[in-house]
């Protein structure tokens, strides 16, 4: 008889320790105090936990620019906006890669202002595209030419979402050349 009660809180004791190791995957572990591990707080980059909407957002301070974010640009997208940029705008580039430079002058631009600047791209000289000036011909600076890549003009488009703000000046270092050589 004592072996037989023995055996059953053998017994018992195994089916408590499988089924207690049982324990569906997909549910979370018993977390004690998760306060420890999760904080309640605000996160220093986090969004806010309490968030509703309505409520105001964690905007980030005025004047700042979020980690990775391009710097703003502040000209407007006018004649004013173009005529300003022209005389104020001024390549930041200390160094410019000339390599890199011709190459995304070549995939972006060359195709309708040539590779020479001269405004006899492979759109131009089949009349796929019109009136596509010489560089020469044109009172360009720094400034404007970052503008026009900015927001294009008349017929050209806007090549800003093509090139980051650094690639850009790039861009404008090389028509430089090209108008000057
Ligand atoms: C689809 C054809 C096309 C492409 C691609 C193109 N452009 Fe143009 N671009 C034009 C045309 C057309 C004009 C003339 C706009 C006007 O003044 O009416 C122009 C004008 C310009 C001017 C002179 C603007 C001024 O202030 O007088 C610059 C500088 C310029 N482009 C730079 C670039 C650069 C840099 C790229 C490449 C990132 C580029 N363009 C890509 C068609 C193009």
């Amino acid at each position: 008889m004592k072996k037989v009660i023995k055996n059953i809180i053998v017994l018992v004791v195994m089916v408590v320790a499988l089924t207690s190791c049982d324990r569906s995957k997909r549910a979370p572990n018993l977390q004690y105090m998760p306060n420890m591990y999760e904080p309640v707080g605000y996160e220093t980059y986090g969004d806010n936990p309490n968030y509703t909407p309505g409520m105001e957002e964690r905007l980030p301070v005025d004047g700042t620019i979020s980690r990775g974010s391009e710097f703003p640009y502040d000209y407007e997208n006018t004649p004013e906006g173009y005529e300003l940029a022209k005389t104020e705008l001024k390549n930041p580039l200390t160094e410019i890669d000339a390599e890199r430079a011709k190459s995304l002058y070549t995939i972006y631009c060359a195709s309708c202002h040539g590779s020479k600047g001269d405004g006899q791209g492979t759109l131009a000289t089949r009349e796929k595209f019109l009136g596509i000036p010489a560089y020469k011909d044109r009172e360009i600076t720094d400034g404007s030419i970052y503008h026009v890549i900015m927001f294009g003009k008349n017929m050209m488009g806007s090549h800003a979402s093509q090139l980051t703000e650094e690639e850009r000046w790039q861009v404008v270092a090389y028509v430089q050349e090209l108008k000057n050589n």
